[in-house]
């Protein structure tokens, strides 16, 4: 049910955009917009096998007076977040998750953003669940659960790390700004007398994890226990199938529109240009603050978007696999072997820090710790029979080190690989995926079929 309903939503979403109108709105869907979105949309509201009770929803705030300091989302709107707090042991300790949901590189893409959740607190939801790491129950999220938790939501367009401004578009590239605007609010609504605090964030906030985190540290005293988490966003600068830089060259257009280089680290800066400083590889190794990446060796949305998308694809060759990996050949494995290996030289000097943290599995999944069913439920993935939410809570609190990296693929079966079909009539998320026929689901049935040649549908295998 819930399943249906997530795809009902963006099929809604969808249908506005076509009626509404142009090609290149529906074009920025279908790419890796589209594909991220839905992923990571689908990640918080995610099928749980071991799980019966409905998610907490928790409501939206908008951070009153961010605008006096330019704070904006990308169309001028406030920014917000949602924060449930914390009690009992947890009433002093804080999470902060950062809001994922790709990025943005150009005047054309960033003017739709603004009609999107992803640009425009407009279009923000009033209320999200709380699942996984944002889970509020102890047996879904055994370290985190009575902590404060807040998810900072996700306006700008450029990791929370632009900062500029396009007049002839009334564009507003305030990413920084909404960063210290937040940080600024949050302190006052408690958080200043944290004694234990994580940052953490999947894909684009993943990255801004990464980004912020020194920043992060330095917001509290020496007492306070401070580490950061980044979900799915080592984001390499690999070669893709075509020999070409898909990825550097969308990134080379986020740093430059939105200015991006005034937020990163001098430490690369002086030494390598901006676009190179957006990609994690180049930064991890420098941050000072306790980092633990969790990531999968095989990352889809960097193998749909990154690695092998359809613009570098123009024979289709690539179509099965990308969709599934059980359709990969040999020869691609072969080249998804090899993406394995830069992720594990790339991080190379950052695991020799004992103070940092790594989960790398070997499975086809974008973020782990905000999905209830990957981050800690019975069948969730396990590297040496740890769980996510394990490992993660014996680096957090210094019970153990955690360097966690799987063999290569396929020797690991407690994966839940993400499955795309491109007909979106054949939606399957889960096992538990049902159709009932009531006048909604009639409806959405309908539209399904309207969009069914246009979309791509998405499901969970394990
Ligand atoms: C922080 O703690 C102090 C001392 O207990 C208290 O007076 C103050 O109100 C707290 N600040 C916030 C923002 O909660
Ligand atoms: C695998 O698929 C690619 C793309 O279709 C093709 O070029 C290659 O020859 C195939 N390799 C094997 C070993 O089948
Ligand atoms: C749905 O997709 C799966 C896997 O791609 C395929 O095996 C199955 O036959 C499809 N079912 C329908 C009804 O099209």
């Amino acid at each position: 049910m819930h399943q249906v309903q997530v795809m009902s939503l963006f099929l809604f979403t969808l249908i506005g955009n076509v009626l509404s109108g142009s090609n290149h709105v529906f074009q920025d869907l279908k790419d890796r917009e589209g594909v991220l979105s839905f992923l990571e949309y689908h990640a918080a509201i995610s099928p749980s096998s071991s799980v019966t009770d409905k998610p907490l929803m928790v409501g939206l705030t908008l951070i009153q007076g961010a605008d006096s300091s330019g704070a904006v989302c990308l169309d001028g709107t406030l920014p917000g977040y949602h924060l449930d707090r914390g009690s009992g042991t947890g009433k002093d300790s804080w999470l902060v998750q950062l809001e994922g949901g790709g990025w943005c590189n150009t005047i054309r893409n960033c003017v739709y953003r603004k009609t999107t959740r992803r640009g425009s607190s407009n279009f923000f939801e009033k209320q999200l669940p709380f699942t996984g790491i944002l889970s509020d129950k102890a047996e879904e999220n055994p370290d985190f659960f009575n902590w404060n938790r807040v998810k900072l939501r996700y306006c700008d367009g450029a990791s929370f790390s632009g900062d500029s401004q396009n007049e002839a578009s009334q564009l507003y590239f305030r990413g920084q700004r909404i960063w210290s605007a937040a940080m600024e609010y949050l302190m006052a609504e408690g958080m200043q007398n944290a004694t234990q605090a994580l940052l953490s964030g999947c894909s684009a906030g993943g990255l801004a994890s990464i980004i912020h985190c020194d920043e992060f540290r330095e917001l509290f005293p020496q007492s306070t226990k401070v580490k950061c988490l980044s979900d799915a966003g080592m984001f390499l600068n690999a070669m893709d199938i075509s020999g070409g830089h898909t990825l550097q060259n969308f990134y080379s257009g986020v740093v430059s529109l939105q200015e991006v280089q005034k937020s990163l680290p001098s430490t690369c800066i002086d030494h390598l240009d901006p676009t190179s400083c957006f990609f994690p590889q180049n930064l991890v190794a420098a941050v000072r603050t306790p980092l633990f990446l969790l990531n999968s060796a095989y990352d889809v949305w960097q193998l749909r978007s990154s690695l092998a998308p359809p613009a570098a694809d123009p024979h289709g060759t690539w179509k099965e696999c990308r969709q599934n990996n059980a359709q990969c050949n040999s020869s691609q494995i072969k080249f998804l072997q090899d993406f394995r290996n830069q992720m594990l030289d790339a991080i190379k000097v950052f695991s020799s820090s004992n103070q940092n943290g790594l989960f790398i599995n070997s499975c086809f999944a974008h973020c782990q710790s905000e999905r209830q069913d990957t981050w800690f439920a019975d069948d969730s993935p396990r590297i040496g029979n740890k769980r996510i939410a394990q490992s993660v809570g014996d680096w957090y609190f210094d019970r153990e080190d955690v360097k966690a990296v799987d063999c290569p693929y396929p020797c690991d079966n407690t994966c839940h690989n993400l499955v795309f079909n491109d007909v979106v009539s054949n939606i399957t998320f889960s096992q538990s995926t049902r159709l009932t026929s009531t006048p909604l689901n009639l409806l959405i049935i309908f539209l399904v079929l309207l969009c069914s040649i246009i979309s791509t549908g998405f499901k969970f295998v394990r």
